[in-house]
């Protein structure tokens, strides 16, 4: 008896060192396994007289209880300490900045749209939108230009096998808008246009944002101003503006609008083609074909419509004179919108 608790103690005492799990089960192994001392103990029951071997192999059973019991303790103990040592050396301070962390941007032609479209919301304008893929009636046919109209020809399409195309202009959201809303109305439409045109001012994918205004006594007094507001208020300064008589199949009359080039001052350069004007939208009086395509009234509605290349108005904001560099992605470029 005295052997089997000072086993025990010496045992106790083991487990209490233990630095480490590995050395734990070490202990474990040496006292408690197959071939471990108090396992042992159990074995030399077979040469005691029967009649105390129940008593024995009962305080052999406690006394290896006893040491599992401080094994798991101890086994617990170093497992948490593993546990907040880890934590500890692996703690990530996120209060530190970023390495490498580089803050992004808007595009400039998302930050000139942007812009336009909260201009117009000010002025009473809903922003409507359009598929890119169209079918001719919208885009052609519903805009007044009949089958092989020559106008036609004024804009470079691409077509698809099955007769649809990328639409060239947003006029087709003017007969969207108005059949779905019915007049009156006001409404901007942003979007991407597709032609088959490039240089420095041309590009083949590039943005316009169509205006239409259709209402009781709507003018084209009230275009111009409204147009004439609308460039004072983007480019905060006095451009001069002005208006061309142009033709379009769906307006009458018709006409482009015209801003003096900012990269001359109107002298005449390379992006002006030495005109010392910009052209930035068409424009003109609904023509009434086109409202009774889109289901109004032509003797009770008058209406306005514009067109204006985002693209063109972006440049002139930013001081860029080449549209392309909108479209090739190289962030030296871009990176200096980053906070404009
Ligand atoms: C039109 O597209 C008419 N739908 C505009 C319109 C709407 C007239 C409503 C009347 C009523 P135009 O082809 O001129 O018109 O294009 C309008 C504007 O888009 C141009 O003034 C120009 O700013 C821009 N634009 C035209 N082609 C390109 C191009 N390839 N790249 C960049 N901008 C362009
Ligand atoms: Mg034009």
């Amino acid at each position: 008896m005295q052997e089997l608790s000072s086993l025990v103690e010496q045992a106790l005492a083991e487990v209490a060192e233990c630095a480490g799990l590995a050395a734990l089960d070490e202990v474990r192994v040496r006292w408690l396994g197959k071939k471990g001392t108090l396992t042992e103990q159990l074995k030399s029951l077979g040469g005691l007289p029967a009649a105390e071997r129940p008593a024995a192999g009962q305080r052999i059973n406690d006394a290896k209880a006893r040491v599992q019991e401080a094994i798991e303790a101890r086994r617990e103990a170093l497992t948490r300490e593993e546990i907040e040592r880890a934590l500890a050396a692996g703690r990530i301070d996120v209060t530190l900045p970023g390495r490498g962390e580089r803050r992004g941007g808007l595009h400039p032609v998302t930050k000139a749209r942007l812009r336009i479209e909260a201009l117009f919301q000010r002025a009473g304008f809903d922003v409507a939108t359009g598929p890119e893929i169209e079918d001719d009636f919208h885009n052609f046919e519903a805009l007044n230009f009949p089958p092989n109209h020559p106008a036609r020809a004024m804009h470079d399409t691409f077509y698809f096998p099955d007769g649809k195309l990328l639409r060239t202009h947003t006029s087709p959201v003017q007969i969207r808008a108005m059949l779905e809303r019915g007049a009156p109305l006001a409404v901007v439409a942003p979007g991407r246009v597709y032609r088959c045109d490039s240089d420095m001012t041309h590009s083949p994918m590039f943005h316009q944002i169509e205006g239409l205004k259709v209402g009781e006594a709507v003018s084209f007094a009230n275009l111009k101003a409204m147009l004439h507001g609308f460039l004072q208020a983007f480019f905060e300064q006095d451009l001069a503006m002005r208006l061309r008589p142009s033709y379009f199949p769906f307006t009458e009359p018709s006409a482009e609008v015209d801003m003096s080039c900012v990269f001359c001052g109107g002298e005449g350069c390379r992006t002006c083609k030495h005109t010392g004007w910009l052209e930035i939208a068409g424009c003109g009086m609904v023509h009434p074909n086109v409202l009774m395509a889109s289901g109004i009234d032509a003797e009770r509605y008058s209406g306005y419509a514009f067109g204006m290349g985002i693209d063109r108005l972006a440049m002139l904001r930013y001081g860029v004179n080449d549209l392309r560099l909108f479209f090739e992605n190289d962030l030296r470029f871009l990176e200096q919108f980053r906070t404009l």
